[in-house]
Formats: structure tokens, sequence, C-alpha cells
């Protein structure tokens, strides 16, 4: 776990002039360059945003994930057909500028072509060939990416988000491979690139009943000698759940397990899940205050994590372009990030990196 070189050390990180780093202005702030010894900070990203968001990018984060552009459905929508162009577009831009890259995601119950699980007959496809298809497209994909990408998340969203009845996910995976898929998955991955870090990727990774189950899944796959390296906390969280506590606690429970964590997917919603309110064009002082209030939180804990916690990935680079303006409300605005809609820091991010340099 904490025997991996530091990720961040190896990667470019902007840095702020020499004359402000010590006490930073709004303009100064350089984030990932701030938690430089401790994790990257990155970014989802698209074919589009790495354009749009490009200054941004650079000056404020280290790492990139894929938001769509390297699942399945994108590069691999028929059988014989691969299409990697804007994929292609988001390595070429971590290539050349040096930015560690994630790789997202293999085995999934979204964004997977039909085909997949099809035998051309009208019927299902049966294990052998899933496995040989599975097998197939990662030594295409992760081959292709192999020189870049050094940390997959091979399986997302497995486990089942019920606290009683089924453990797995019901899944077309599930259903043509059988209960070993996600051990046999991560077994291939090895296979195409023994040096690539494997990661298991879930939501809700915090709430307790759900913890315990990817815990047990971990488990039972480390146990079997099954070769997974970390745990990926997706971290789509909101101004109001889950608890510091809770978050802590998982954490807590995951690194126990001698695993890697990495937060994959932050992003803190303006609101709760079952708030559908859509008549606000701006956030209110009561959000803003809690959303700083919450990342100042989330990032001192992160901090402590630092020697277990490899990686920390935001949703998005900035409020101007988040997935949360369609989710779970089409077309309400949404604010998550820690950088507004002109892509300028929020005041909690001076506070988050003046905190940190204060530790040094
Ligand atoms: C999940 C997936 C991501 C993305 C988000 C929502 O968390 O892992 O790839 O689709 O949902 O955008």
């Amino acid at each position: 776990m904490s025997n991996q070189p530091n990720p961040a050390s190896q990667h470019h990180v902007e840095q702020p002039s020499s004359s402000t780093a010590a006490s930073p202005g709004m303009t100064d702030i350089r984030l990932a360059y701030t938690f430089r010894q401790d994790f990257p900070i990155g970014a989802a990203v698209s074919a589009r945003t790495i354009h749009s968001q490009r200054d941004l990018l650079l000056q404020q984060y280290s790492s990139l994930t894929a938001e769509n552009e390297m699942k399945f459905i994108s590069v691999h929508p028929e059988q014989d057909k691969y299409t990697f162009d804007d994929a292609d577009a988001i390595a070429n831009f971590a290539r050349e500028h040096s930015l560690e890259l994630r790789g997202h995601t293999f085995v999934w119950h979204n964004q997977t072509p039909d085909w997949v699980f099809q035998d051309g007959q009208g019927g299902k496809a049966d294990r052998n060939t899933l496995l040989t298809r599975l097998q197939q497209h990662m030594e295409t994909v992760m081959g292709r990416y192999k020189d870049v990408i050094r940390c997959w998340d091979v399986v997302n969203e497995a486990i089942s988000d019920e606290d009683s009845g089924t453990y797995l996910r019901p899944t077309p995976w599930l259903e043509g491979i059988g209960d070993d898929y996600i051990a046999r998955a991560f077994e291939l991955a090895h296979a195409v690139d023994p040096n690539a870090l494997l990661f298991y990727n879930d939501y809700n990774e915090s709430h307790p009943g759900k913890c315990e189950r990817i815990c047990r899944l971990m488990r039972e796959l480390l146990a079997e000698g099954v070769p997974v390296h970390g745990v990926g906390l997706q971290a789509h969280w909101n101004i109001h759940d889950p608890s510091l506590d809770q978050i802590r606690a998982a954490m807590e429970k995951y690194a126990a397990l001698g695993l890697q964590l990495q937060i994959t997917e932050m992003d803190v919603s303006m609101f709760a899940f079952d708030d559908r309110r859509t008549n606000l064009k701006a956030p209110t002082a009561e959000m803003l205050r809690l959303q700083e209030e919450r990342y100042e939180q989330y990032f001192r804990l992160f901090y402590e994590y630092r020697e277990v916690l490899t990686s920390v990935t935001f949703w998005g680079a900035a409020d101007d372009y988040t997935w949360l303006d369609g989710f779970p409300v089409r077309g309400r605005k949404n604010w998550p990030l820690l950088f507004d809609e002109r892509q300028q820091p929020k005041p909690v991010c001076y506070d988050i990196v003046k905190a940190r340099q204060k530790l040094e």
C-alpha cells in the first residue's frame, strides 16, 4: 500500500510563481502542486473539455480520467469495430503534458453494448464467449494505453445497494459468467498488463451496509489470491450526506484490508438526493457555506490518509461542466466542484491550500 512510489512525484504539476507561493491569493492557487507530496489531484475530462478547460486542467490538476471515452460502449461499439479517436485525444493530452491518466472502466452494467452479451443467433453469449471477449477487449484497450495508464478501474459498481437480499448486483456479466466474474476480470487484466494497478470502484462506498459488502468482496478476492490492488471510492457526495464520520469509518475499513484507496469521482452536490428543487439560479449562501465546510473536512481527512490514499479525482474540473446538471434532475444547474462556472477557484480552494501549507 504505502510502499508504492507516490505517483504525484512522477508527473507534471504546475507551480505557483515563487513570489506568491508562501501566501497564495485567489489567482495563485495551485491545487495539485500543493498536494504534490500527498496524492495527485485529478479531474474527469472529455475530448471537448481538454480544450474548453485546458488552462485550468494544466494549472490545477495532475491526473485525468476519461469521463466516458474509454468505456466499453465508446471504444468498442460493435464486435469488430473499435473507435479510439476521443480516447486517443485524451491520452495524447495526458502524454503531452505528463499528466497521470486513470483507466475507466472495463466491467460495468452500464455503457456496455448489447452485442457483448449476445450470441448472434438471438440467444445469450455463454461464459467462455464472454470471458474471451473481455480478454480481447482488455488486450486491445489496455495495450493501447499501457505507456500512459498505470491504474485501471477493472470492475465498476458490482455490489448491490440493498442491505438485505442479494450481495452482488444482478448484471449480464454475473448472469453470463457466474459468481466468479469479478475475480476472472481482475486476473485477465493482470495478465494483460502485470504492471497496472487494478481497482474495484463503487458509489455509496461510505454507506455502512454497502461498505461492509465491498469489504466482503475484497476479502474474498484477496483470500483467493486475485490481483486486486485498490478500492476506488467514487465519492459522489452532497452537502448533507454521507457524514464525515461515515466517510472516515469507510476509509478506515478499506485501508485495513491492506489495499490502496483512491477517491475516483468526487463531487459535492448542492442538493440532497431527494431534493428535486429546480428554482435556483445560483447556490444559496447556506449551500456555499456547507459545501465549504465539507470540502475542508474532506481534505483534512484525505491528508490524514495520505499513506494509503493514492489519488483524489473529481468528476469534472469546474462547475461550467458537470454531469450533475443532468442528474438526478435533467437540466437543473448544480455547483459541485472546487472551481466555479468561470473556472475560478471558489474561496474554499484557498482555505484548503492554506491549511495544507501550514503543515509544511
Ligand atoms: C458512475 C460511473 C462514471 C459516471 C458517473 C456519472 O459513477 O462510474 O463513469 O458514469 O457514474 O457520470
